[in-house]
C-alpha cells in the first residue's frame, strides 16, 4: 500500500517520514540532503554546528568552539542548509532541528530561517517564543512535545501572543535516542509509552484544529508506521535508523558502536540539559558510572539550564563535548546517542538512504523485521 502525502503547513511531502535532527553532527547536510532527496523531511541539527567547518569559527587547543556564536554557527548552519538544499534537487523539504536549551535559542532560529530552511523541528524545552523568533519568514513550526498539556500550553501561548498555531507537533515517547520529555523512573511506565500518549494528544491536536501529529521514538519498521497512521499520526519521526547509512553524517566508529550495541547497553543517563539521556555504554560512560567526572571545565556555553557549567559539573559531564568528541571519532571520551532500539541495527548493517526509505514504505524486504504482533487494518 502507498502511504498518504504529509502535510506541514503550507508544505508537501510524498513519504509520510521525517528524519529525527540529530545532534552533534549526527544528522547535518549530507543525510538530511539524501533523506530529502527520496521525498521525505531531511533534518539539519543545529546543535554544535561550528564542530562541522572549523575554519569557520574559534576554538580552543582541544578544537572546542569558543562561546556560543561558535558553538552553534550561524555561518556553518547556514552552509549546511544550502548543500542539504542541494543534495535534495528540490525533492522533499529540508528542516532544521534547534533543541529550546540551546544558548542564543532565538538567534539560531532566526539563522535558520534567513537561511532558507522549510521548517523548524524544536524540543528538550517549550519553544513558546519560537514564532516571534522568526517574524516575517515562510517557515513551518513544529515543536515536539510528550504530553497533550505541553501541546494545550504552546498552542494557548503562539495564538494569544502570535495569533499562530504549530504547523504539525511532533509526539516524541521515551523510546527515542537522547534526551526524553519524561522523568527517569517514567520512562518505563506504561501511561507514558507512545501508543498510550498518542490518543490524549490527537484529542488535543483536533482542539486546535487538526494540527498534523507525527509520532516519534521506537518507531522502527513499515508496518510501524501503518499501525501509528491507522491510529491517526499523519506521519512519523525517525532516527535511530538513520545512523546506519552511508550518507548520515557521523563519522564510522559512531556507525560501529551503535551496531555493536546489545540491548542492555542502551541506557539512560542524567544529563546537563536536565532530562534523562539515551545513550551506549561506551568506555567514557562506564567511567561516569563508576563515579569518575569527566567535567573539564565551560567552553562553549552551549545550553542555558547547564548554567555555564554548573549542572555538567554535578552530573559529571559537559554535553558539548562529549557529543563533539564522539563526532570526532573519539571512542574513548564521547558520548553516542541511540534509540532503545539501536541494538536492532546489526540485521541492518550500513546501508544507502534509498535502501531504508524503500523498506520503511514496503517497497522492499526489511532485513531486521521481527513480528510486532500489531494487527494493521489500514487497506
Ligand atoms: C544520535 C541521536 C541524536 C539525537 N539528537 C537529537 C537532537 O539533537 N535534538 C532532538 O530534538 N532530538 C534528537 N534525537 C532524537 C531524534 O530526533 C528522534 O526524535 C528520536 O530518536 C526518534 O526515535 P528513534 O531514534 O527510535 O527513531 C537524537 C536521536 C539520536 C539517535
Amino acid at each position: 500500500m502507498n502511504l498518504p502525502k504529509l502535510r506541514i503547513g503550507f508544505l508537501e511531502v510524498e513519504v509520510p517520514i521525517v528524519q529525527g535532527g540529530m545532534g552533534v553532527g549526527i544528522s547535518w547536510e549530507n543525510l538530511a540532503g539524501s533523506v530529502a532527496a527520496q521525498g521525505a523531511i531531511g533534518v539539519v541539527s543545529a546543535v554544535g554546528t561550528g564542530y562541522r567547518y572549523p575554519d569557520l569559527v574559534k576554538r580552543d587547543k582541544y578544537g572546542r568552539p569558543i562561546g556560543s556564536l561558535n558553538a552553534h554557527s550561524p555561518e556553518a548552519l547556514k552552509k549546511m542548509i544550502r548543500e542539504a538544499k542541494e543534495i535534495s534537487k528540490g525533492r522533499g523539504a529540508i528542516g532544521v532541528n534547534i533543541l529550546c536549551a540551546i544558548t542564543d535559542y532565538e538567534r539560531v532560529a532566526r539563522d535558520a530561517a534567513e537561511a532558507g530552511a522549510d521548517l523548524i523541528i524544536s524540543g528538550a524545552g517549550l519553544p513558546l517564543k519560537l514564532p516571534q523568533s522568526v517574524e516575517g519568514y515562510d517557515i513551518a513550526l513544529v515543536p515536539i512535545v510528550s504530553s497533550a498539556r505541553a501541546l494545550n500550553l504552546i498552542c494557548r501561548t503562539w495564538k494569544r501572543k502570535y495569533n499562530r498555531l504549530p504547523d504539525a507537533v511532533v509526539l516524541e515517547g521515551p523510546k527515542s535516542g537522547g534526551h526524553q520529555g519524561f522523568k527517569y523512573e517514567d520512562c518505563f511506565k506504561p501511561q507514558y509509552q507512545l501508543e498510550n500518549l498518542l490518543p490524549e494528544v490527537l484529542k488535543e491536536a483536533k482542539r486546535w484544529g487538526n494540527i498534523p501529529v507525527i509520532v516519534a521514538g521506537g518507531i522502527w519498521s513499515y508496518s510501524d508506521i501503518l499501525w501509528y497512521l491507522e491510529k491517526g499520526a499523519s506521519g512519523v519521526q525517525m532516527a535511530t535508523r538513520f545512523v546506519a547509512t552511508h550518507e548520515c553524517d557521523a563519522p564510522l566508529i559512531y556507525k560501529e558502536v551503535i551496531l555493536e550495541a546489545e540491548k542492555e547497553d542502551i541506557i539512560l543517563l542524567k544529563s546537563p540539559v536536565g532530562y534523562p539521556l539515551r545513550v551506549i555504554r561506551t568506555p567514557f560512560v562506564e567511567r561516569l558510572l563508576a563515579g569518575v567526572n569527566g567535567w573539564m571545565g565551560c567552553v562553549s556555553n552551549c545550553i542555558t539550564p547547564c548554567n555555564k557549567g554548573e549542572e555538567a559539573k554535578k552530573v559529571g559531564f559537559c554535553i558539548a563535548d562529549r557529543l563533539g568528541a564522539a563526532w570526532l571519532g573519539n571512542y574513548e571520551e564521547g558520548i553516542f546517542i541511540s534509540g532503545a532500539n539501536g541494538y536492532k541495527l546489526k540485521k541492518q548493517g550500513i546501508i544507502y538512504v534509498k535502501e531504508l526509505i524503500d523498506m520503511l514504505t514496503g517497497k522492499i524486504p526489511d532485513p531486521t523485521l521481527e513480528d510486532t504482533g500489531r494487527k494493521i487494518t489500514v487497506s
